[in-house]
């Protein structure tokens, strides 16, 4: 089935069951501070949830359906793989204090199994397991009820799983919102379909109030969900992407089909943005359209395109989305102007870059790239550091993250004398990407981010260590989540992910002091201090000791530059999204906070 004919059956078959058809929102959401981009379907109904706006008079009727442009960040490194994209459309109905669980499930089976007839043999669902102890010590109770609705559908009982709060309690987006459990649909293994059944309001300070209307918010994947229709290997071998696929010359081997992913997800990403009003810059919405119109142009020459490929790459883009978002044919020519000025504006950088990276690594034989050389690339040809990591890693180099940082905070001090608010800290790529222009409250979040890493670190070693060796063998810090690799031979219990969670909102909870002393290397290492492989160490390094100023004694300690938290009460909740292996032996975790 043609996605085009998949958008119209969606759209047709809520209509006929009393819904609206309501356009998608802009990527840039309007009155909600609390996102930089809509991110979901629910977003521009936030209002409707919460009964402080009227849907009898904006729609008339509590039902609304529609398609909306999604863009997510936190995926962006495993964009590239079968399914992960940045830019997405997310097909969704919408009930505000009107039909609850029952008529969700029922249609969300109806439509997948008899309008796109797929097999309820390659299906299987999820359904909220409860939770006993949230952020809040709240108890959210099992969702008994859903299981019933499933049964009552003729799904067996090892098609329904039950899953905790990470995987089937969705929301709020942002800080606060409506958010409730959730139901899944999964097709061949793949998450399809979500449907959120909102019971609560979560407050700023995470504490979970019901609402005074139950609704429905259900979000489906469209890519994905063209990918099992037409029974493509990959979303990029759906008709959402193919002609755009297919006009980038390349061969069919690994490294070139990832560059082709990760150009064809960033342009139609960035062609959205631009559509939206979103121009490149280094702060907030402008970075995330900068970066990776700048990952796109890196990834051309990877495949060795020409000089301003991304054009007709756009005009593509344009032309196979322009009859269901008009504001792409409106735009047109803002978007193509802002990609080739992008474009023009980082192919000389990167050029010049990449010849000195080249130089550099020719000349390394210990196989590790000096932060003063990461740092001269950076300052001398304005080669984002991001870069220089991505092809380090690539080419299994080594960066020393601590003497990038020196070199940075050098020039920081040199340049920025007086700056209000000075950060650093070892892993912490964004904030040492664009220090500069990060906001306070990223800022404080990534420190936030930095000191639960540190318990993280130490919450494996605890609750794994007796197993086999847990090593650190990278982190990565956003504003939105910490990334750890770690070594580790298999893949995690949910029992042992939900123990580290634990152990580590426990040390949160009770509010330990975070200590920062300087000392000899081999002192900090003798006392039981961590210290990460990777990295070459000065003499003297500073330690940061979570609970007691004595490293000997305390819960963490970490050879580190910070920034971190004075106390872990600081951090609010934390969360494990995602535990997953990132190469042979080497495990990766993916958390946020709360
Ligand atoms: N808000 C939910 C999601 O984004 C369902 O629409 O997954």
């Amino acid at each position: 089935m043609t996605s085009r004919e998949i958008r119209q059956k969606f759209l047709k078959f809520f209509e006929k069951r009393g819904h609206k058809i309501v356009s998608s929102s802009s990527l840039v959401p309007k009155d909600d501070p609390s996102v930089l981009l809509t991110t979901a379907g629910m977003q521009q109904f936030k209002p409707y949830y919460m009964g402080n706006k009227d849907p009898i008079k904006d729609f008339g009727t509590k039902r609304t359906t529609s398609i909306q442009k999604s863009f997510r960040t936190p995926d962006i490194d495993e964009v590239g793989d079968e399914s992960h994209l940045t830019f997405f459309e997310m097909l969704g109905n919408f009930s505000f204090g009107d039909y609850f669980k029952e008529d969700a499930i029922k249609w969300g089976w109806e439509f997948i199994t008899e309008e796109l007839k797929i097999s309820p043999e390659r299906c299987h669902v999820s359904v909220f397991a409860g939770d006993p102890s949230t952020s809040s010590g709240q108890a959210v109770p099992e969702d008994k009820e859903s299981k019933k609705i499933w049964k009552s559908l003729g799904l067996a009982d090892d098609k329904i799983k039950k899953a905790g709060r990470k995987d089937n309690f969705w929301g709020p987006t942002g800080s606060e919102g409506p958010c409730g459990p959730t139901s899944e649909i999964y097709v061949d293994g793949l998450e399809i379909w979500n449907l959120v059944f909102n019971e609560y309001y979560c407050h700023a300070d995470k504490t979970l109030e019901p609402l005074k209307q139950n609704g429905i918010d259900t979000g489906m994947g469209f890519e994905r969900l063209a990918m099992v229709s037409q029974s493509a290997p990959t979303v990029f071998e759906t008709d959402l992407f193919l002609p755009l696929v297919q006009i980038i010359p390349h061969k069919e081997i690994l490294n070139e089909t990832k560059a082709v992913r990760i150009i064809a997800d960033h342009i139609r990403g960035a062609t959205f943005l631009i559509a939206d009003g979103v121009l490149p810059s280094n702060v907030e919405r402008g970075y995330i359209l900068r970066r990776i119109l700048r990952r796109a142009i890196r990834y051309g020459k990877v495949l060795k395109l020409d000089k301003n490929f991304l054009i007709p790459l756009s005009q593509k883009v344009i032309e196979m989305y322009k009859e269901f978002y008009p504001e792409l044919s409106v735009k047109r020519e803002d978007i193509l102007t802002v990609i080739e000025k992008e474009e023009e504006k980082f192919s000389k950088t990167l050029e010049n870059g990449l010849k000195e990276l080249g130089k550099i690594l020719v000349a390394k034989a210990d196989k590790i790239i000096s932060g003063k050389e990461a740092f001269y690339l950076y300052e001398s040809y304005g080669f984002p550091m991001e870069l220089t990591r991505e092809i380090a890693t690539e080419k299994r180099f080594a960066i020393d993250e601590t003497g990038w940082e020196i070199a940075f905070k050098e020039h920081q001090e040199i340049s920025r004398a007086g700056a209000e608010k000075k950060f650093g800290g070892h892993g912490i790529a964004e904030i040492t990407n664009h220090k500069s222009q990060i906001t306070n409250s990223d800022a404080g979040k990534i420190t936030r981010l930095h000191t639960a890493t540190h318990l993280l670190h130490q919450a494996l070693h605890d609750i794994l260590g007796q197993e086999a060796e847990v090593r650190q063998m990278g982190s990565d810090i956003n504003a939105e989540r910490t990334r750890f690799d770690f070594t580790f031979p298999r893949k995690l219990f949910s029992e042992e992910i939900n123990k580290i969670e634990e152990v580590v909102n426990k040390k949160i909870k009770l509010d330990l002091p975070v200590f920062n002393k300087k000392m000899n290397k081999e002192d900090a290492i003798r006392l039981g201090a961590r210290a990460f492989f990777k990295e070459k160490y000065p003499d003297e390094v500073n330690v940061y000791s979570i609970g007691d100023p004595d490293p000997s004694k305390a819960y963490s300690k970490e050879l580190c530059g910070g920034p971190h938290v004075d106390s872990t009460g600081e951090i609010g909740y934390f969360k494990i999204i995602k535990e997953e292996s990132s190469s042979a032996g080497v495990r990766r975790i993916r958390a946020i906070i709360e």
